[in-house]
């Protein structure tokens, strides 16, 4: 049977919309910061990853300025065609030396540093063994390998259960290559991965570890070098992704490792192949948001002091933070329909927190997600809290 495209257009819409799933993106009209004009109206923003304020900071803004005036605003190829400038290699060493580790790879994104990485690096004799709410990326990642990967084949664990990842190991001896992966920050619910004793696990089952840290970079460990820098596991975790689009404020993604994964990546990784290099300026701009948080800790620090202001402020009022250790902060709803509503009453206040639903969560267990960051003002938290309070006593208990 023929399908018409645009019927079936119209009736999976219909279908997202009936079932709570449709999405409309808000037009964000004025830079990030703390508050923000989204759709002609002020609001305070606790949906944004800009976690240290680097993606409006005046420094990086002229960084950014003067790296068009000197390269222009394209690279004019694929990397390895001829869109490789000398400031994207300064922009590769200036991150492999604050990750501590011989060399690094950028791509254009967090996303295709999985999609690149992952397939480049197993083959149809190894097998993936993943942590259950692993993000997206490291999903679809996954599944352009051609390695055994399926939760139904037995290879995913539950969410960091280590006894349930080392029951997987047992059984995975005769792959050739046995890759453990796990996001370093779980970008949902805000909790850390047990990197140490995964990484043990590893050791023992002679199996290799990548984690990603796209919530983790900027906001962990030495200068927010993330995981490896955070639990003191240098040289013991084999593949490190980062986001340079969330807390280093611009955009792309990268692998850190060894200078044969860059190597290899360079020939086997395909987004890095296949697609042009980032403009200069986005490297300009990432050597000094990586200058800026390496100079002292005060982003950091500012950060960190916001998450535990405004997690507190919850906690005290009564609201469930799910257990979350990082700035990420989800606030406990449960049923989905409530969440939606409770998303719409906030924003009619001022506060833009985004309702996260099945099934980017599993159903019941929906939760509106804030992301407290460096930009915030005390003033903001308190104003966002009032809000909170306000639609809870309106919505009924949750
Ligand atoms: C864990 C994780 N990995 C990768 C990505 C993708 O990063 P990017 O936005 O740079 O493509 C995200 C983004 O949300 C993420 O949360």
């Amino acid at each position: 049977m023929n399908l018409n495209l645009q019927n079936w257009l119209q009736c999976e819409l219909e279908s997202l919309k009936h079932n709570n799933l449709y999405k409309t993106p808000k037009i964000l009209e004025s830079p990030a910061d703390g508050s923000v004009t989204m759709n002609g109206k002020k609001v305070i923003n606790l949906s944004s990853n800009n976690y240290l304020g680097l993606a409006n900071h005046p420094e990086v803004r002229e960084a950014a300025i003067e790296s068009i005036e000197k390269w222009g605003v394209g690279a004019g190829a694929v990397r390895w065609i001829g869109g490789t400038m000398d400031i994207h290699d300064s922009l590769e060493q200036e991150i492999a030396s604050w990750k501590s580790v011989e060399d690094v790879l950028v791509f254009t994104s967090g996303f295709t540093s999985n999609s690149g990485c992952i397939p480049a690096v197993l083959t149809k004799n190894d097998v993936v063994i993943s942590d259950e709410l692993n993000h997206a990326s490291i999903i679809d990642g996954v599944r352009l390998s051609s390695a055994k990967y399926k939760k139904s084949d037995g290879y995913v664990y539950r969410h960091a259960d280590m006894d349930h990842l080392e029951e997987i190991l047992k059984k995975c001896e005769h792959f050739e290559k046995r890759m453990i992966i796990t996001d370093g920050v779980f970008s949902m619910d805000g909790d850390i991965a047990p990197l140490p004793q995964i990484v043990e696990l590893a050791e023992k089952y002679d199996a290799f570890v990548m984690v990603d840290d796209a919530h983790a970079s900027g906001v962990l460990g030495k200068h927010g070098s993330g995981t490896t820098s955070h639990f003191n596991l240098y040289g013991r975790v084999d593949i490190q992704l980062g986001t340079l689009s969330k807390a280093l404020g611009v955009v792309g993604g990268y692998i850190a490792g060894s200078e044969n994964l860059k190597k290899w990546l360079i020939n086997r990784g395909r987004p890095y192949l296949f697609s042009t290099a980032h403009p200069p300026m986005v490297a300009g701009a990432l050597i000094k948001c990586l200058e800026i948080m390496q100079r002292d800790n005060s982003l950091i620090n500012r950060l960190w002091d916001n998450a535990k202001y405004w997690k507190d402020s919850l906690q005290s009022a009564g609201f469930d933070t799910m257990g979350s250790e990082t700035p990420i902060t989800p606030v406990y709803v449960g049923d989905e329909g409530k969440a939606a509503e409770m998303e719409k009453m906030l924003w009619d206040e001022g506060v833009f927190a985004l309702s996260i639903i099945y099934p980017t969560v599993a159903l019941g267990k929906a939760r509106i997600r804030t992301m407290p960051n460096a930009t915030h003002t005390i003033d903001e938290l308190d104003r966002a809290l009032v809000a909170f309070k306000k639609v809870r006593d309106k919505l009924g208990k949750f």
